[in-house]
């Protein structure tokens, strides 16, 4: 069992596969941001990932989540989709959603019964001033391909304040008949991003937009939730707000994260890094280093900033891009 220093259990890896993307969303992947891709040899393999997986699932670890980047892109996805579905864990991935008609048939080998998409707008035009490219509707195909194949699927939607924040009634208009889960997740902050108070949309402002159209009640509070969930009688699917900035969740977490280049971050927005993939290859045992770096878990947003975002100093928080943590 891994226990950080605030007895929080944790038992869930999200792992990046590749910081590259096809995409360039403004908050995640800026055009203007010197890549600085990992490459070769710094990258982990198909066969390190399997190897570290291991020790994690010994530890305890029981849910694990690829992510990116972009993780389809990588060429031997389908090769440790495989390899992970052998361990007792449940698998899930949050992915842009471009490549998903290729995977349907591994994802259903392995078991994943739901799968995350990002989508910001279901305007064509604005998908595009956000994404930097033109695959609004491969995405909306493919999340109808997933829904088709009994995969549950959740839309994550970044509410940028101005840019399409007026677009929440839509997708939770887009709830009435389709099964799926849209989650609203308030702008948050990462290197190179231009974030700002001004541009964060919270739960609040959300949750009384949503009310001047719809009545809908909360869905009770799940263990370890990162979201707040919301439901319309009669409508097929649900909401959620991920309100990491006004309100967040990081009492309960449970969350690790390992980079591309292996390097093992407590929190999403922690400064500290572990070189889980170093010790590796150099034959240590990597189980003290994972418990030394849970150890100096800040019990909040990474010791960086408070729940009072209005006060958040951007320039000052230490961290990677959103594309090099990996979602
Ligand atoms: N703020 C909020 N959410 C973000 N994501 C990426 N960058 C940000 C940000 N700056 C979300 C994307 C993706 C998920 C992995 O993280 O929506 O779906
Ligand atoms: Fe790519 Fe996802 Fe980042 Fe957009 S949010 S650039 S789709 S990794």
């Amino acid at each position: 069992m891994l226990t950080d220093s605030h007895n929080r259990i944790h038992n869930y890896l999200r792992i990046s596969l590749t910081d590259k993307c096809n995409l360039r969303c403004s908050y995640c992947n800026p055009v203007d941001l010197p890549k600085g891709y990992c490459s070769g040899k710094t990258k982990m393999s198909a066969e390190e990932i399997n190897s570290i997986i291991r020790v994690f699932v010994g530890e305890g670890v029981n849910k694990i989540r690829l992510t990116g980047g972009e993780p389809l892109l990588r060429k031997d996805a389908k090769e440790i989709i495989r390899l992970i579905s052998k361990y007792p864990v449940e698998i899930s991935l949050t992915t842009n959603g471009v490549f998903v008609h290729e995977y349907i048939d591994v994802f259903k080998e392995a078991g994943i019964k739901s799968v995350n998409v990002s989508l910001d707008s279901l305007d064509e035009k604005t998908n595009l001033f956000i994404s930097g490219r033109n695959e609004f509707h491969r995405v909306k195909n493919n999340i109808e391909l997933l829904l088709k194949n009994e995969i549950r699927v959740k839309v994550n939607m970044v509410v940028i304040k101005n840019v399409n924040h007026h677009e929440i009634p839509d997708f939770v208009e887009w709830t009435k008949n389709e099964p799926i889960q849209v989650r609203f997740i308030e702008f948050m902050p990462f290197s190179g991003n231009l974030w700002s108070k001004e541009k964060v949309f919270s739960r609040h402002e959300m949750l009384e937009l949503i009310s001047s159209s719809y009545n809908f009640l909360k869905l009770s509070d799940e263990k370890h939730q990162t979201s707040a969930k919301y439901f319309i009688p009669e409508f097929r699917g649900s909401f959620a707000i991920i309100s990491t900035m006004s309100e967040p969740f990081c009492s309960e977490c449970n969350r690790m994260r390992l980079t591309t280049d292996g390097k093992m971050k407590n929190c999403l927005f922690s400064k500290n890094e572990a070189d889980i993939l170093g010790a590796f290859r150099r034959g240590e045992d990597i189980v003290p280093i994972i418990r030394l770096c849970l150890a100096s878990k800040e019990e909040f947003l990474g010791g960086q900033f408070t729940h009072i975002y209005e006060s958040t100093d951007a320039s000052q928080i230490n961290n990677r891009s959103m594309i090099n943590i990996g979602g």
